[in-house]
């Protein structure tokens, strides 16, 4: 049976001005997509943010931008997720304990996704590289953060989601299996975190998006028709700032 959705954010939700202020957010892709659009809105509305992602050129650019609007000073944090150790989650957090003294967001945008195929036809490299960057990769980063975000008097994770991972389907390769693996594991993790109030984890379906990642999946259609990654960044906030609060261990949706 399919996990409960619900949507976010609630109707008519307007995000404060300070919503984030004074808290450190890291998102993972936030050179491109939808973790660039979450960068870029958590700056405007006070976050610190940690950009973490592959591409320098890209994760620049967004650090550019958040600095020409005068917003909070953000940290650039290149790492290959398909390529990155536990070890290298533990040198991130200590380099975020040690830089910024805090954690109080983390966004999980990164996403690898080849395009549709079955699952006789994904390659061993194919495999490795969906699961370790869609699920290995967030649940290490994760793992390695939660002492930081235990000390924060309210923090928020958010994996990103897909309705190939809320319901399994044919054809989404180990992309599927991933997200899908994501879903029980937030789950798991939300009731095991229950003990400690102040550390909220959900999962989110954005839905389709004008992104890079939507042309993999679907190279013939008109992209104009497809809602911008934008639509998708309330829903995020809302579940970044104290107005979620008590949210914890569900499977949201953007509000439509
Ligand atoms: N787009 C949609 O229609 C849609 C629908 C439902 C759910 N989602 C979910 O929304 C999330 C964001 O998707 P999106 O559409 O914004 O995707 P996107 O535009 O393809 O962006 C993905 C980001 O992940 C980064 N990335 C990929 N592999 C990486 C690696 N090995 N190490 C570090 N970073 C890596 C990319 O970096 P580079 O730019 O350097 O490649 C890019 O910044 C994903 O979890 C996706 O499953 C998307």
């Amino acid at each position: 049976m399919p996990p409960e959705v619900s949507q976010v954010p609630p109707a008519h939700y307007l995000p404060a001005a300070d919503l984030l202020k004074d808290r450190v957010v890291l998102v993972t892709g936030a050179g491109d997509g939808l973790g660039r659009a979450t960068a870029l809105a958590c700056a405007r509305h006070g976050a610190t943010l940690v950009l973490l992602g592959r591409t320098v050129k890209k994760l620049e650019a967004v650090y550019d931008l958040i600095e020409s609007a005068g917003l909070a000073k953000p940290a650039i944090y290149p790492l290959n997720l398909a390529g990155a150790t536990w070890n290298d989650y533990a040198e991130m957090a200590a380099t975020i304990e040690r830089e910024l003294g805090q954690l109080d967001g983390v966004v999980h945008c990164a996403a690898h996704f080849s395009g549709f195929m079955p699952l006789a036809d994904v390659g061993a490299r194919e495999w490795v590289e969906s699961l370790q960057v869609n699920l290995t990769a967030a649940y290490s980063l994760t793992r390695l953060c939660l002492p930081l975000l235990m000390q924060s008097a309210d923090a928020s994770v958010v994996f990103l989601a897909d309705a190939s991972g809320r319901e399994p389907k044919a054809y989404r390769g180990a992309f599927g299996v991933a997200k899908y693996a994501l879903e029980g594991m937030v789950k798991a993790w939300a009731e095991e975190l229950e003990i400690h109030p102040t550390l909220r984890i959900n999962s989110y379906d954005p839905g389709p998006m004008r992104t890079r990642l939507r042309v993999r999946g679907y190279p013939g259609e008109d992209l104009q028709t497809v809602a911008l990654a934008e639509t998708a960044v309330p829903g995020l906030l809302w579940l970044l700032g104290a107005d979620s609060q008590g949210t914890s261990g569900r499977a949201l949706q953007r509000a439509r």
